[in-house]
């Protein structure tokens, strides 16, 4: 039904995408794969009219296209979900659903019609959601889900989705496939970007595989092994992931006790961090693990339990006070909490580290100084391509995840909070922010790292909390650690 040839796009003479041929036939699920800047997110701009192209043949349905806005895209059935998302903060649910198609007379029976609408379409879809809040006091989750919602509102024939799962709870993952499958089965063809192997090979009939703009193969899910798409992705076979972690556990840098939130997200937690080891926190996405660390750097309000960093109790955390005492946080939403997306990477990256007495001085020696300040920890998480005075918002997703990473690099901190370190970083990269943990911790700092990927705390964690319901469950030593011990914690059970 698609059919794309030739596609190239260039930023200032830079091709982000060179000659790429992409089809999609009607009921397929076709994934794109590749890494982090290799231009997936161009290809789909382009196929949905949000990128002007210049170079190559467009057809759809044995239609040649030689203009697309998104306007046209959406007449001839092309619906997108993109890395960021277009959702008006003070708009309703509703309203952003029908955003841009409200129906317009008779205005007071038709915001019932389009209030009932948009509860049919997400009851279908099996999302549940506060019709009626404004979309700003969603959560990342949430905020997928409308998109979603407002994508599928017009029956495309055409869905795009990139990284949709990105920030999804497993339960809520599960809904967004049964979505996929039900489309597919009406003939709907599905464009699906994902670094994540499992959902490509469970979902997708064909993978598209790109590297550095270039297409490298479409092959056929069925005949293909992971080795084999990683293979094709990095160019090299990716011998190991995860690095070897000497822990040494030292002096205890960091203990929580009886932690409560106000909003009750967490209750009654207890943990420590000790000096030279990774801590992994497990649980399912809203287990309360991202709102321990949050609480932890003063971004939650605490109602009783106490935090001590050393044996020096902290009364009342904040992010200053927090960073004041050599502790850092990584939040797993970079487009709300974590980037300043107009800004240039250099100054996202020296963020949090303008206390620093290095780097305030003058402002031309200051300019200097967080240049060469950020060589190294840029250099570390190759961020691709290496311009720090380049606008965040035109790095792809997964670099801008290593701006915000790059940010607690530029001095040690005594304890490191990461919330979801690899949320859309493509294999390659991820055994690069490995390997940093790594370097942290042997060089003496605590790291905790809260994750929904599994293997991440079995290959990097000396012990494991696993969360349930906002309390910890289990407490699991290195030699515990396997999937399944870990797993059988995931819903409050006990092994
Ligand atoms: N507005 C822009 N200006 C300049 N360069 C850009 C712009 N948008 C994207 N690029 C560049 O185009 C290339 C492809 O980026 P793209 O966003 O398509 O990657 P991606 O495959 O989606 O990666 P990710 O997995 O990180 O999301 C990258 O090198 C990126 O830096
Ligand atoms: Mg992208």
């Amino acid at each position: 039904m698609l059919e794309v040839t030739g596609f190239t796009k260039r930023f200032r003479g830079i091709a982000a995408l060179d000659n790429v041929d992409f089809s999609l036939n009607e009921g397929e699920v076709h994934a794109l794969l590749g890494e982090n800047g290799a231009g997936k997110s161009t290809l789909i701009n382009l196929i949905a009219g949000t990128f002007p192209w210049a170079e190559g043949v467009y057809r759809i349905n044995g239609r040649t296209i030689t203009s697309l806005t998104p306007q046209v895209a959406q007449e001839i059935g092309i619906a997108a979900v993109f890395q960021e998302f277009s959702l008006v903060p003070d708009l309703t649910v509703v309203e952003n659903i029908f955003l841009g198609r409200e129906q317009s007379s008779g205005l007071f029976l038709k915001r019932k019609q389009m209030r009932q609408a948009a509860a049919e379409l997400l009851d279908s879809l099996g999302f549940h959601l506060p019709l009626d809040e404004k979309v700003a006091f969603l959560s990342r989750a949430q905020k997928q889900m409308v998109e979603i919602a407002k994508a599928l509102r017009m029956r495309p024939k055409v869905l795009i989705l990139d990284e949709p799962t990105a920030s999804l709870t497993d339960g809520e993952a599960e809904k967004l496939f049964n979505a996929v499958a039900l489309l597919k089965a009406r003939g709907v063809g599905i464009i699906y970007v994902s670094h994540r192997m499992s959902e490509i090979r469970n979902l997708s009939d064909r993978v598209t595989v790109l590297r550095g703009g270039k297409k490298i193969g479409t092959v056929v899910t069925a005949e293909i092994s992971d080795e084999g798409l990683i293979e094709m992705m990095v160019g090299r076979p990716v011998e190991q992931l995860f690095p070897k972690i000497e822990h040494k556990p030292g002096a205890v840098r960091l203990e929580v006790r009886d932690l409560t939130t106000e909003k009750r997200s967490v209750i009654g937690a207890s943990f420590t961090a000790r000096a030279g080891e990774v801590v992994g926190l497990a649980g399912l996405v809203g287990c309360g693990r991202s709102e321990l660390c949050r609480a932890v750097f003063g971004l939650e309000t605490i109602e009783a339990g106490t935090i001590s960093l050393g044996d020096k109790p902290v009364e009342r955390p904040t992010p200053t006070s927090m960073l004041a005492a050599n502790v850092c946080y990584f939040p797993a939403d970079r487009g709300s909490e974590g980037l300043a997306l107009a800004r240039s990477a250099r100054e996202n990256a020296t963020m949090s580290s303008l206390d620093l007495p290095a780097l305030s001085s003058g402002p031309v020696l200051k300019f200097w100084r967080e240049t060469e300040a950020i060589k190294e920890p840029l250099g570390n998480l190759a961020l691709r391509p290496m311009a720090p005075e380049r606008r965040a918002s035109a790095f792809s997703g997964g670099n801008q995840q290593k701006l915000m990473l790059a940010r607690g690099l530029m001095k040690s901190f005594d304890v490191y909070l990461f919330d979801e370190p690899t949320v859309g970083i493509d294999v390659g990269a991820k055994a690069d922010v490995y390997n940093l943990i790594k370097s942290l911790v042997e060089a003496g700092a605590s790291v905790v790292v809260s994750t929904s990927e599994l293997p991440e705390l079995i290959n990097l964690a000396s012990r494991v909390y696993v969360m349930h319901e906002g309390k910890i469950v289990a407490e699991l030593a290195q030699h515990e650690l396997s999937e399944a011990q870990v797993l059988s914690h995931y819903f409050g059970g006990h092994a």
